[in-house]
């Protein structure tokens, strides 16, 4: 049976029929030195084949390696490519998907290695790296147009299907369409029409050397999001001119040149899921070629709302099937609510998130999913050689990771929770208006336990005395962390209330002080502006929520910006009925009018508790917030990883 009739229709892509309308979206893994891709990048890419995407894109990939985006991304200007890409291609396509690859040319955004440091673009100026922009003439356009035409040859070699031109997110052709950085008089500037020229001159190159079999697909920014730049109107426009000459255009958004637009390229858990889907919509009603939609896009049903109301004709999806590679064979076979949300916390992109992370960190990491980006090496792992009795200690989201996994591996196994519901500390998260997908996946996680043949025993403190009367092989410690509260005179007065606990909203005041602008303080203080109060946020150190992965960070100081009061390097030093005292850098003291004041100071292990269970077993693991308070991540892999070592 067919539980989402649009999202697993079939579609035509001359010559081939895909399975349904999902397409994985191009996400780029780091590969070798030269840019080849590693046996590992080729296991990640199988896995959303595997988990039944109907087209899986190969990220980032260079048409002139000279002028790289962001390092060891495939060079298809170098036949030392063939190897890995034959093997990644064959390896998607033996699961049933189509291999595409996203072609690009970084123009005024390369760094590049060329020896006298000069990069191309359509217009004379600096580049992003403050390099001279060379405007390109006739002769550079004639060899970017061949460049692409050779890329999309080489790939085909290797066994590509179908290829995504990107012609979007401030790379070499939406530099062309834009007029941000396209300033020429000539036929390649100006109007539209000319504006696209270049793209129509490739698109033909490749049809030239690749063939009539070979679907072409363009990846344009719906809206770029930046002043001057392309909007929606003139995407449209655009659109129109590539009608017909590509088999599908992609509409995604914004560009990496105005950071906070990159906020809309990979939507934060700010933005409404689908944020861009009305950009798809708008390029629709005006062109026949079908629309491929993407950005925060989570749910089947959802997807099947955009398709069934002839919004897009395909959806594509990224950090969703990186958080569950599975949604597409879930969703067909009506397990929907088995779907490991992406909570859209955007750590996977963000340790890669060049220039403005320190370093790439060249690994490609899931929150919520321990085996991305650890594809190749978990083919590996030795299935435990017998049953084991294995207990663990606190239902958070270490703790129940440990019990699914464990019990998926044979083990008998037994969770025990001291509170009277699962979820731990994650359950605080709940509240907060923008994590309704860390909800759920709380939810799911209770639902997977709830299923499997877990022994839970809720309601229950796990003491040295029950581990004994148990009797397990191997003991889990997930008992999670507890507030810190610090020595500030004044801490224990009433007005005074832990963020680490779930408080009553309504007894919380008109004026809130949060002391301490870590994540957990940012966070908090947005939900409590969200309800109506008047936040200001102390934080000592000289940056809020410095823990937060980068592109989350951006995504909340923008929101807080509108909404609270955030004062850094300030030092909490008593607490008053009336409020806060603080003295700033300077030593120079000022009290804070506050009816309530939000405790956010940090988390400390429950130390004592894993120090008294940890010869209570032969095997003893301890995993999360109780090994050192930390997130979800943590938590989440160590339980799995802990499970799957026994
Ligand atoms: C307000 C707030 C918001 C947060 N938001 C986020 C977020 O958005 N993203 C993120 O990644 N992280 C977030 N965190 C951090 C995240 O919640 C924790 O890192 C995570 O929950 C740790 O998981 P855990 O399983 O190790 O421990 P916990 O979630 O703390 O679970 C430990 C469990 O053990 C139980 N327990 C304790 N002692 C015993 C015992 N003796 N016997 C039986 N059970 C016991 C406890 O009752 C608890 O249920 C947030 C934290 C807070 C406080
Ligand atoms: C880890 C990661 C790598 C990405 N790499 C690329 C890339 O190589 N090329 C590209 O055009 N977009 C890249 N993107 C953007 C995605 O293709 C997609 O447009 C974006 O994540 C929004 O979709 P989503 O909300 O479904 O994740 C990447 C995104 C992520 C999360």
């Amino acid at each position: 049976m067919n539980h989402f009739p649009k999202l697993f229709s079939t579609m035509k892509l001359e010559p081939y029929t895909l399975r349904n309308r999902i397409e994985s979206a191009p996400m780029g893994v780091h590969g070798t030195p030269e840019g080849y891709i590693t046996a590992e990048g080729t296991a990640y890419y199988e896995l959303r084949a595997k988990g039944g995407a109907a087209i899986v894109t190969l990220g980032e990939s260079m048409v002139d390696s000279k002028g790289t985006s962001h390092g060891r991304v495939n060079p298809l200007d170098d036949p030392g490519i063939l190897p890995s890409l034959i093997n990644t291609t064959d390896a998607i396509k033996r699961h049933g998907a189509v291999p595409s690859i996203e072609l690009l040319h970084a123009g005024i955004r390369s760094q590049t290695q060329r020896p006298d440091g000069a990069v191309y673009g359509p217009s004379a100026g600096t580049s992003f790296y403050g390099k001279k922009i060379i405007e390109m003439g006739e002769a550079e356009i004639e060899q970017v147009v061949n460049a692409f035409g050779n890329a999309a040859e080489m790939a085909k070699l290797g066994g590509v299907q179908m290829c995504m031109i990107h012609g979007g997110h401030g790379w070499l052709l939406s530099q062309w369409f834009s007029p941000l950085h396209n300033h020429r008089k000539d036929r390649f500037g100006g109007s539209i029409e000319n504006r696209a020229r270049i793209a129509l001159m490739i698109i033909e190159d490749i049809r030239k050397k690749c063939g009539p079999n070979f679907p072409i697909e363009i990846r344009l920014s719906g809206d770029e999001f930046t002043e001057g730049g392309m909007k929606l109107e003139e995407t449209v426009e655009l659109a129109k001119i590539l009608d017909g000459k590509v088999d599908l255009i992609h509409v995604s958004a914004a560009t990496f040149n105005d950071r906070t637009a990159g906020l809309r390229m990979f939507p934060s858990m700010f933005l409404p899921r689908g944020c861009n889907v009305y950009l798809a919509e708008a390029i629709k009603k005006a062109v026949k070629t079908p629309v491929n939609t993407v950005g925060a896009l989570n749910y089947p049903a959802h997807m099947e709302e955009i398709l069934e109301s002839g919004k897009a004709d395909m959806i594509t999806l990224g950090r969703a099937l990186l958080a569950d590679p599975y949604l597409p064979e879930k969703a067909r076979k009506g397990n929907e609510e088995d779907i490991t949300p992406c909570i859209r916390c955007n750590y996977c992109i963000s340790q890669n998130f060049t220039p403005y992370v320190k370093y790439p960190r060249g690994v490609a990491r899931c929150v919520v999913n321990p085996i991305i980006g650890r594809e190749y090496e978990s083919r590996f792992v030795q299935v435990s050689d017998g049953k084991k009795k294995v207990m663990v200690v606190g239902g958070g989201p270490g703790g129940m990771q440990a019990a699914i996994t464990a019990a998926d591996q044979g083990h008998e196994v037994i969770l025990c929770e001291k509170s009277k519901r699962l979820g731990g500390t994650l359950v605080y998260a709940e509240r907060e208006y923008f994590k309704e997908d860390t909800k759920k996946l709380t939810e799911v996680l209770i639902r997977r336990v709830h299923e499997r043949p877990i022994r839970l025993m809720i309601d229950t403190e796990v003491t040295p005395e029950v581990v004994r009367e148990i009797s397990p092989d191997v003991l889990i410690a997930a008992v999670g962390a507890e507030p810190f509260i610090p020595d500030i005179p004044g801490i224990k007065n009433k007005n005074v209330v832990v963020a680490a606990s779930m408080y009553d909203e309504d007894a919380i005041g008109k004026k809130v002080v949060v002391i301490g602008g870590g994540l957990v303080g940012c966070e908090e203080g947005l939900h409590l502006a969200h309800l109506g109060k008047e936040v200001t946020i102390l934080e000592m150190l000289e940056k809020a929520a410095a823990d937060a992965p980068y592109l989350h960070w951006l995504g909340l100081m923008r929101e807080l910006e509108n909404s609270v009061r955030l004062e850094t390097r300030v030092k909490c030093t008593r607490i008053t009925e009336g409020g806060v005292l603080a003295v700033n850098e300077k030593g120079e003291e000022r009290f804070y009018e506050a009816d309530t004041v939000l405790l956010a100071v940090g988390l400390k292990s429950r130390t004592e508790m894993v120090e008294s269970l940890r010869n209570c077993a032969p095997d003893f693991v301890v995993i999360g917030d109780c090994l050192r308070p930390a997130t979800v991540m943590e938590a989440i892999h160590m339980g799995y990883f802990s499970a799957m070592n026994i």
